[in-house]
């Protein structure tokens, strides 16, 4: 009778035994709790395609921060939902803007809590696009224009740092971004504010509920200009680089669910820690399958997460980090 050499069933017989050869552990660390934060007085709104993400008004910030602090997650990211637009997005870097006054109230509130801007004008044009538009009226065509949109991206960085931002996380997908942003937050004294760079944004259509949530939809047109091909891999470590050049202090990938590999290759490419943001369609998917009972929430939201780390992973963004915080403390 011969027997198998090898038996990897010998590191699999019981759970203590599991968990001592486990590779890859979630921590409560890992997480970033993205939050949206609008205009009024008493609005907890549920966002219909994100069943447990709310719109939240600046009187009733102060107990869901306390809420996400007592859970033990330590940053979350501010999307602002302003009321009123403009071609300039002007309310993203005004003084009293939405996000502005949010960060202020975070910190007063939990001030170790870190607060992570979202540099963007998407939710703040009329246009809902992220720069500035040019319209040639002959042509009846319309331009994303990239110099002009740095300058009112920068302005925006600024006016979030002063406003007690811990991190700047520009999402806008402009050229020349991360340099602009970095000079801009030197100049200002604010040479210590980390920068996120959302290095490889994907033109998704898994950002469908979260446009819904921010009222970002672009009103002509769609971000495949700026926003990157979903068929492309090798484009992705180009962007890395040009931010890891310009000066970016982390960097991310969005969505991650179906960008795994390109996870995996900057964290191979790159000593710098790697963000993964697990964004609104992948949430929305899960809660829709487990409502109807399809699958284990619990289970398929651990797994998941658990992936992105072992795909290489540091951070996480996720709309599902309280419930993970909750989660792992049960177990
Ligand atoms: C803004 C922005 C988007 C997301 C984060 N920042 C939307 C977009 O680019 O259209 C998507 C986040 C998510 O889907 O959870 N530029």
């Amino acid at each position: 009778m011969s027997f198998p050499i090898t038996r990897l069933r010998r590191l699999r017989g019981n759970a203590g035994i599991r968990n001592l050869v486990r590779e890859t552990r979630l921590s409560v660390n890992d997480l970033i709790y993205p939050l949206f934060v609008t205009t009024g007085t008493g609005v907890k709104e549920e966002i219909p395609s994100m069943p447990g993400v709310y719109h939240l008004s600046l009187d009733l910030l102060e107990e869901e921060v306390r809420e996400v602090s007592a859970l033990g997650i330590q940053a979350i990211l501010l999307f602002g939902v302003p009321d009123t637009k403009d071609e300039a997005g002007s309310s993203a870097y005004a003084e009293e803007g939405i996000v502005q006054q949010a960060t202020r109230l975070i910190k007063r509130v939990t001030p170790d809590m870190l607060v992570v801007a979202d540099t963007c004008l998407c939710q703040f044009t009329s246009t809902g696009h992220c720069g500035v538009v040019h319209y040639d009226e002959a042509c009846g065509t319309a331009e994303i224009l990239n110099d002009e949109s740095l300058a009112l991206l920068v302005k925006t960085a600024v006016s979030q740092a002063e406003a007690g931002a811990d991190i700047i996380a520009p999402s806008n997908m402009m050229d020349g971004y991360v340099a602009a942003i970095r000079s801009g937050l030197d100049e200002a004294g604010f040479t210590n504010t980390p920068i996120m760079a959302y290095s490889v944004k994907y033109a998704s259509a898994f950002y469908g509920p979260f446009r819904d949530a921010a009222h970002s939809t672009p009103q002509f047109g769609d971000r495949k200009t700026y926003q990157m091909d979903p068929a492309n891999g090798r484009e992705a470590l180009r962007e890395a680089e040009s931010d890891v050049l310009e000066g970016a202090d982390l960097l991310m990938v969005k969505p991650a669910l179906a960008y795994m590999d390109i996870i995996r290759a900057l964290k191979e490419n790159f000593d710098l820690p790697v963000v993964a943001y697990n964004v609104s369609a992948e949430y929305s998917m899960v809660k829709a399958a487990a409502a109807n009972g399809w699958v284990d929430e619990r289970a398929i939201v651990l797994e998941t997460l658990t992936g992105f780390k072992r795909a290489g992973a540091d951070i996480i963004i996720t709309y599902y980090a309280k419930d993970v915080a909750a989660w792992l403390r049960e177990n």
